[in-house]
């Protein structure tokens, strides 16, 4: 792990509730995998103190970026940011999603609601490298929840989108589009998913039911992001009994089936 006090914001994107920050930081993109995060300090005052989580959205040789929505005052600071400004960023942190050492030829389904999509880019990416083929399923509440479909796009990955009002493309959760999927196309190899605990746990349900392996990047308010503070524990499955783990440390990656739900 690696703390860089003057992170260069060298590019900004905004829309509606959403952002992309790209950051120079070179030590930091070197080392980053998909789905580990970084600890953004998002204000030099002392209030708000504590660090935000944000997960690696996409990295290059010497910058790494992140793609955030606006969920409080943390985010809302951060949304304020401009080219030209620095970040003190801790990173990268975290156990990322693990890629199989056979991917060549493979399909795999990517699983994003709203801004679970952050980290599954870079993901894709890394996964496409390695000669596999990444399918990705974008869901939000409305199309202003898709704000990263024509990047997706863009790179000519295959990306089908759901909004639940049926603003735009498949209308319903993604989840179910997901199952539509699986009925219609191949068996993948892989189900990897970010994105709120309901959708996480359909994502788990859906997995088993069919025996695919699934890997889930779970969310957790985080005090320190560095095992510090025990913010962050979720109960997770080890051998015949659950344990609260701290989910900065040992995930926020969990394998679909050590995830135990909380009623
Ligand atoms: C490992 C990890 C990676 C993440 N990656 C991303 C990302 O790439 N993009 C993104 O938009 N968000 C991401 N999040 C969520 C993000 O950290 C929170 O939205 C953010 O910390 C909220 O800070 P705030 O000050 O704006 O909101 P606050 O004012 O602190 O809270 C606003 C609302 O968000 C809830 N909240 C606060 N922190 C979290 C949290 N850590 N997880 C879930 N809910 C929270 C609060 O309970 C409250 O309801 C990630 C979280 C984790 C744990
Ligand atoms: S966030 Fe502090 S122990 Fe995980």
């Amino acid at each position: 792990m690696l703390k860089d006090p003057s992170a260069l914001i060298i590019r900004k994107k905004a829309w509606d509730g959403y952002v992309l920050l790209e950051l120079r930081s070179p030590r930091v993109a070197r080392r980053a995998r998909p789905g580990q995060f970084l600890m953004v300090r998002v204000s030099g005052q002392p209030y708000p103190l504590l660090r935000r989580p944000l997960s690696i959205h996409a990295r290059d040789e010497d910058s790494v970026e992140i793609f955030f929505a606006r969920a409080g005052l943390g985010t809302a600071i951060l949304a304020d940011k401009k080219p030209g400004e620095t970040l003190d960023i801790l990173g990268p942190l975290g156990k990322g999603f693990v890629i199989p050492g056979v991917t060549k030829g493979k399909k795999f389904c990517l699983l994003g609601g709203g801004r679970g999509i952050a980290p599954l880019y870079f993901l894709a990416q890394e996964l496409r490298a390695k000669g596999g083929h990444p399918r990705v399923f974008y869901g939000g509440k409305t199309e202003a929840d898709l704000p990263l479909l024509q990047k997706f796009a863009a790179q000519k990955m295959e990306v089908f989108v759901s909004t639940d009002n049926g603003s735009a493309g498949f209308p319903g959760l993604v989840t179910a589009m997901l199952e539509r999927d699986l009925v219609q196309s191949a068996q993948p190899a892989l189900i990897f998913a970010c994105g709120p605990d309901p959708m996480m746990k359909r994502t788990a349900e859906i997995a088993a039911e069919r025996k695919i392996p699934a890997q889930l990047s779970l969310e957790s308010i985080m005090g320190c992001g560095i095992g510090a503070c025990w913010g962050c524990v979720r109960k997770i499955r080890k051998g015949r009994a659950a344990e609260w783990v701290k989910i900065c440390e040992e995930g926020p990656v969990f394998s679909a089936s050590e995830v135990v739900w909380e009623e």
